[in-house]
């Protein structure tokens, strides 16, 4: 599939995504968010994938949306397109677990992008940034809302209302981040990771994601009874009973992906 704004590869089970608009910093106009949820779509659809990776460049995961593809639209149009919405959740909402591999600029829009990942990994050049409040404006796509489920309301409420950046070290102190790696091993340990979860059980992995991701929107108490009754359905699964047994036998599992 031949795309203009990104770029996609497989390596084993694990799909790689890469934004790729260098002269404009990744900044996230329509055309690659269609094309972002296009692929994102596909490879989710794809019983071969068990991790999608999404990478930027060096310089920038993403730099926000275009900016410049928006400065003139007016209220009208962007309540009657529900602009924002649409193809940028797919990422939200695929069951396939995501990684998003973030250097350079991760900002507006490219920040919030970076947070419906799973979960990130960040080059020690990673700066996050909330900045739409130097351009009249407010995050529009979950900036406000995952940023403060993830960093808490101090940091979040600087972040948003001074458009400041933070660091990779300090994102990795807050847990905006899982983990913090030098630039020139960034991919190297992204696609590790990725490997590794792409070399679990497909059915466990879906459903271990959705276990977690419960608990950013319910109560502990019902958190913890969907993570019960779901750890209970895992016995259904072929995978979980050669898991367990393959532990027993001090042998590697095989997985049916079943
Ligand atoms: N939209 C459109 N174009 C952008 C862009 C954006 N978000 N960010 C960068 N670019 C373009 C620049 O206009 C420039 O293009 P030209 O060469 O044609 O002039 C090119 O990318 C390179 O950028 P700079 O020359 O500015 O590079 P720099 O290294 O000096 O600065 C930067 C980098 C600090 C990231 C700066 O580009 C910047 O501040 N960008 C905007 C960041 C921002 O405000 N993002 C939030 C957008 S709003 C949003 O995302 C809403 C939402 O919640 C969904």
């Amino acid at each position: 599939m031949a795309y203009d704004y990104i770029a996609t590869e497989t390596q084993d089970a694990v799909a790689v995504i890469t934004l790729n608009r260098p002269k404009a910093l990744n900044a996230l106009c329509a055309g690659l968010i269609a094309e972002l949820g296009e692929a994102l779509k596909g490879f989710d659809a794809d019983p071969g994938i068990g991790c999608i990776l999404i990478t930027g460049s060096e310089k920038a995961f993403a730099a926000g949306a275009d900016i410049k593809e928006m400065k003139d639209k007016t209220y009208q149009e962007v309540e009657a397109e529900d602009f924002i919405t649409g193809d940028w959740e797919i990422l939200a909402t695929v069951r396939t677990p995501t990684v998003a591999a973030v250097s350079g600029f991760a900002l507006g829009g490219g920040c919030e992008v970076a947070m419906m990942a799973d979960m990130i990994v960040a080059s020690d050049t990673a700066q996050f940034g909330q900045p739409e409040i130097t351009i009249g404006t407010i995050p529009g796509s979950g900036g406000t809302q995952r940023l403060t489920r993830a960093v808490g309301k101090s940091l979040a409420m600087y972040m948003c209302l001074t458009g400041e950046f933070i660091d990779a070290e300090t994102a990795l102190r807050a847990g905006l981040v899982a983990k913090v790696v030098p630039a020139a091993e960034l991919m190297e340990e992204a696609l590790r990771i990725a490997r590794k979860i792409a070399g679990m059980s497909r059915p466990v992995t879906r459903v271990c994601k959705e276990a977690v991701k419960v608990a950013l929107e319910t109560t502990l108490a019902e958190g913890v009874r969907f993570e019960r009754r779901t750890f209970h359905a895992t016995f259904a699964f072929d995978d979980r009973k050669e898991g367990m047994e393959a532990f027993a036998a001090k042998r590697k599992p095989v997985w049916t992906h079943r």
